[in-house]
């Protein structure tokens, strides 16, 4: 990494190239792209996920972004740069944000020290806002968060907390439930209208379940790595009573706990070193 780039500034090499939006989707540069009228809708679609709301979700219109416009045909894409779908968002960003990955990940750890400074309900929907682009099967996002702030609100999750979780969480600005909606198929005429989804679910339990927590964490990790993003630190645990905490905070949406995750701006004093990870070869195979 050059000096200029530390400061900020964007050596040409790495600036990003101005790839189509269906070029992303593509085969090699030889043949033709083929992209189906359903794939380009889903660009548009993919824009339109539930809000953080007050006990209710929508679409926001303003959400629609004027660059993915379904312009292209099913056999003739049109990939000229005067086709507003093909402008990329930020062509100022670097291809790989190094800055980036270091705050998400070689920088980000878990904290269970934190500094007295608030966390304001824009950051936290910033937050989720970001989250929520997180992919999810079916579009299906059965994840809810409920930000837990105020000292009373606090002091109600304190009983249901694991012994050594109970300091850092009480010090803590915020402290998300990740939940999951057992009934998140309800949306999916709204979040999936290509086909029936639904249906998928209503009659099979087992397979929303599985697909309600599998989905929900993912999305948990999501926010944890959003709030990175923009610039806070965070403290995932599960140690706690889920029963309790569904009980005293889940009842009335009929929603499950997942995880907590404790948000705010982490104290690195006596932060322990990192913990060893597992090499590639120990965690991975390539086939
Ligand atoms: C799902 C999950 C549950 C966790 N539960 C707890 C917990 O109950 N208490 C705690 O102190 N840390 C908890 N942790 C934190 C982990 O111990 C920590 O992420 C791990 O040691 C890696 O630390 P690092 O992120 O600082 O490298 C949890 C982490 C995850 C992802």
């Amino acid at each position: 990494m050059t000096g200029q780039e530390k400061g900020g500034t964007l050596s040409p090499d790495r600036v990003i190239r101005s790839y189509p939006v269906a070029s992303l989707h593509a085969g090699p540069e030889s043949e033709p792209p083929k992209i189906s009228r359903p794939k380009i809708s889903r660009i548009a679609w993919l824009t339109g996920r539930l809000t953080a709301g007050q006990g209710h979700c929508h679409i926001r219109s303003s959400d629609m972004s004027s660059t993915m416009t379904d312009t292209a045909t099913p056999s003739q894409p049109d990939n000229s740069p005067d086709n507003p779908a093909n402008a990329l968002l930020h062509p100022e960003l670097p291809a790989l944000d190094e800055r980036l990955a270091t705050s998400l990940f070689r920088d980000g750890r878990s904290f269970d020290r934190w500094k007295p400074l608030p966390v304001s309900d824009e950051t936290l929907r910033t937050v989720y806002d970001l989250a929520r682009l997180g992919p999810t099967s079916g579009n299906s996002c059965p994840a809810r968060f409920v930000f837990i702030r105020h000292p009373e609100a606090k002091q109600k999750l304190r009983p249901a907390l694991s012994s050594g979780n109970v300091e850092k969480t009480m010090q803590a600005p915020v402290t998300v439930i990740v939940a999951h909606d057992p009934l998140f198929y309800d949306r999916l005429p709204h979040l999936w209208p290509y086909e029936d989804a639904r249906d998928w679910f209503v009659h099979n339990a087992a397979l929303a379940e599985e697909t309600a927590i599998r989905n929900a964490t993912l999305q948990g990790a999501y926010l944890l790595l959003a709030a990175r993003a923009v610039g806070l630190d965070a403290g995932p645990m599960s140690g706690f009573d889920r029963a309790k905490v569904d009980a005293a905070f889940l009842m009335p949406q009929g929603w499950r706990s997942e995880f907590l995750i404790n948000l705010g701006y982490g104290d690195p004093e006596d932060l322990p070193p990192r913990a060893p990870r597992l090499t590639f070869k120990e965690a991975c195979e390539i086939l």
